[in-house]
C-alpha cells in the first residue's frame, strides 16, 4: 500500500481497498510496536507534531509509531507556547513546519482547522482530531481492533450490530467510526444517547442511505442483543457554557448494561480516556477484569496502525519486512 505524499483529514481520503491494505500492513508491523524486532526505514525523516488540545495517547502513540519506525519527532504542545498566541495564521505556521519536518500531525480544537494546515502544507498532514469533526487514525485503529477482536470470535463485520453510546454528538471518534463502517455492508447501527448528545442528522441519513438499519434510543433497548458496545465520553469541553444534561444513570455501560444489550461475545470498546470523576458516568470499572472488556487491547493497536500510516505516507511500505532486525534490548512489557 502506498499513499505517498498524502494527506488524512477524513475518511472520505481513504478508499475501502486502501483501508484494508492499511488494516493488513498494521498487522505486518503488530512485531515491532511490540518491540520484538526493531526498523530504520524512516532514518533521517522528521515528523512534527502540532497538538493544540489535551491528548495523552493520540500525540504519545503518533511519536512512538514514528520513533518505531526510526524516524524522529518534534513536538509542539498547546497555544500558550505557540506563535498562534502572537497571532499567526494557520496557513503561516504550516507553511514554516513544512520547511522544518517531512511529515506533519495536527489536533484542533476547531472543525475543518486540520483542513486548513494541509492546504498551506508542503508535506503531508495527518488529522489527531479536529473539535468535534473527525478522528481518522482513531477509526483506522477501531477497526483494526473489531478485526482482530471478531477474528478469534469466528464473526464476519458484515452484518454485525454496533451500539454506539454516549456523546454522539460531539464525539468525533463515533463520526469518523460510523463513516468508516459505512463502507461496509449490512451493518445494524443502535444509537443510544441522551436526546441533547445525538448523532447529527446528517450522519444518521448517510448511514440509512447506503443501505444499513439505524435505530435510534434514549434507553437501553431491551430487544437487542448487539456484538459491539461502543461508548465514549462526555466531551464537556465542547458543551455550549448553559448546557447542563440529566445523564440517566441507565444509559452507563456497566455490568449490569452489558447484561441486557450483549452476549458473552459482545466486545466493548472506548477511544478512552474514560472520566472516572464522580457523577462522569462513563464506562464503568465494574467491566474491568471482563474478557470482554477490549479497551487497552484498543488503545495498544494506536501504535501499529500509525506506523502503518506512516510507512504507506512515506512510502515504505512495499517489503518492509526486509528492513526487521532483532533488537538488543529488552523490557518488561507484556500485551493482553
Ligand atoms: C478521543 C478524542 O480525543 O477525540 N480520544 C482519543 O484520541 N483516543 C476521545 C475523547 O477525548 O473522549
Amino acid at each position: 500500500v502506498s499513499l505517498a505524499g498524502r494527506d488524512l483529514v477524513r475518511i472520505d481520503d481513504l478508499s475501502i481497498e486502501e483501508i484494508s491494505a492499511l488494516i493488513d500492513l498494521a498487522r505486518r508491523l503488530a512485531p515491532v510496536a511490540r518491540g520484538e524486532v526493531v526498523t530504520r526505514v524512516l532514518e533521517g525523516a522528521i515528523l512534527a507534531s502540532l497538538f493544540f488540545e489535551a491528548s495523552t495517547r493520540t500525540r504519545l502513540s503518533f511519536g512512538a509509531a514514528f520513533a518505531r519506525l526510526g524516524g524522529d519527532v518534534r513536538e509542539t504542545v498547546g497555544f500558550t507556547f505557540s506563535s498562534m498566541a502572537k497571532g499567526e495564521s494557520i496557513a503561516d505556521t504550516a507553511r514554516v513546519v513544512s520547511g522544518y519536518a517531512d511529515v506533519m500531525v495536527v489536533r484542533h480544537p476547531e472543525a475543518g482547522s486540520v483542513q486548513l494546515f494541509a492546504d498551506a502544507a508542503t508535506i503531508p498532514v495527518i488529522n489527531g482530531g479536529d473539535g468535534p469533526a473527525e478522528h481518522p487514525t482513531q477509526a483506522l485503529l477501531d477497526l483494526y481492533t473489531i478485526t482482530e477482536e471478531f477474528r478469534v470470535l469466528d464473526k464476519p463485520l458484515e452484518g454485525a450490530h454496533v451500539l454506539f453510546c454516549g456523546d454522539l454528538r460531539y464525539g468525533r471518534t463515533v463520526h469518523s467510526l460510523a463513516k468508516l463502517l459505512n463502507l461496509f455492508d449490512g451493518i445494524r447501527f443502535s444509537l443510544l444517547s441522551p436526546p441533547e448528545l445525538s448523532l447529527p442528522d446528517e450522519l444518521v441519513a448517510l448511514l440509512e442511505d447506503r443501505g444499513h438499519e439505524v435505530m435510534v434510543h434514549t434507553r437501553p433497548p431491551t430487544d437487542a442483543k448487539v456484538d459491539l458496545v461502543y461508548t465514549t465520553r462526555i466531551q464537556r469541553e465542547r458543551l455550549e457554557e448553559e448546557m447542563t444534561i440529566d445523564l440517566d444513570p441507565g444509559l452507563q455501560v456497566n455490568r449490569d448494561f452489558l447484561a441486557r444489550v450483549g452476549t458473552k461475545d459482545t466486545i466493548v470498546m472506548h477511544p478512552l480516556p474514560r472520566d472516572s470523576r464522580p457523577g462522569a458516568l462513563d464506562l464503568s470499572t465494574d467491566l474491568d477484569d471482563d474478557p470482554r472488556l477490549a479497551i487497552f487491547r484498543q488503545s495498544d493497536r494506536g501504535i501499529p496502525v500509525r506506523m502503518a500510516l506512516f510507512a504507506a505516507i512515506m512510502d515504505v511500505a512495499e517489503g518492509i519486512e526486509a528492513s526487521f532486525a532483532t533488537p538488543r534490548w529488552r523490557s518488561s512489557r507484556s500485551f493482553g
